[in-house]
């Protein structure tokens, strides 16, 4: 199945100031590389046959190439993203703006959210549900706020290990119905909650969780992955899988591999 994303150059990508703890100011980024490694994700994407729509950068917002925390949409209805982060926050009225003029419904989020980074949806469990993180970034009172709006049950998942300060840092939609996680970044009441809803999923370690391999996109045939992951790329390839190798080890000094720099579009299913 093809699928719609959102990316937004790394044009402007710097590591200026820290809000997680992969990020180090006195760390030098190559933003020309970092361009060619998030080019090479771009073309990979499309060239499994998704459709990927580039937002331009914007000077001033360093972080805004982690285009996943922008917003998250679910059957063409979109919550929309209150980064908790000053540094961030005008990112949201950008990623308000990309789908106002494409026509979908956007409501505009009262409480803090880091969209796609802190929501997944599986769409094949339960007639479709919303796993949502907290503890970090996002706001519990967000996990309400996007079932009201989304009108799908919502799960919501502690996080607990600061290095794991998103839920798409630990938890990655594989297909309809499976999911991948590193259980050590979730409380053990959401660890029982993971393991109860989804006995089936693939299991990361910790070398693979630290190497950002959780962080990843999946068409539900291919996962396109962090190519320094390669114990999860073999356990994905054993579950059936189709691993695909990306390099970004700029945009790591961020905080961020390819699901940060990806948002998933949902539109509304075509009417019959
Ligand atoms: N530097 C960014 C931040 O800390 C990285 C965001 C990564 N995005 C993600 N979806 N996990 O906000």
């Amino acid at each position: 199945m093809t699928r719609e994303y959102l990316m937004c150059p790394p044009q402007h990508f710097a590591v200026e100031y820290a809000i997680n703890p992969w990020m180090d100011p006195a760390v030098e980024v190559d933003r020309e590389l970092a361009g060619k490694q998030w080019e090479l994700l771009r073309v990979t994407l499309t060239d499994l046959g998704h459709t990927v729509h580039v937002l331009p950068a914007r000077a001033g917002l360093p972080d805004m190439v982690y285009a996943a925390n922008g917003a998250f949409s679910v059957d063409g209805t979109v919550y929309g993203a209150r980064f908790r982060h000053p540094q961030r926050r005008s990112e949201a009225a950008a990623h308000h703006r990309f789908y106002l003029d494409r026509g979908w419904t956007y409501i505009p989020a009262s409480e803090t959210n880091e969209g796609e980074g802190d929501f997944a949806y599986v769409p094949g469990v339960a007639g479709g549900v919303i796993l949502a993180g907290y503890g970090f970034r996002t706001d519990p009172a967000a996990h309400a706020e996007a079932q009201e709006v989304l009108g799908r049950p919502v799960v919501s998942l502690r996080l607990v290990d600061p290095r794991f300060y998103h839920l798409d840092t630990a938890l990655a939609v594989l297909d309809e119905h499976r999911i991948a996680y590193f259980p050590g970044a979730f409380s053990t009441a959401a660890q029982r909650v993971l393991a109860q809803l989804f006995p089936d999923a693939v299991l990361a370690d910790d070398a693979d969780a630290l190497a950002f391999g959780l962080n990843l996109v999946s068409d539900g045939r291919h996962v396109v992955l962090n190519s320094a992951a390669t114990g999860l790329a073999q356990r994905l390839a054993a579950a059936g899988y189709r691993p695909v190798a990306v390099e970004l080890t700029e945009l790591r000094k961020g905080g961020g591999s390819v699901k940060c720099c990806v948002a998933e579009l949902r539109p509304a299913p075509p009417q019959t």
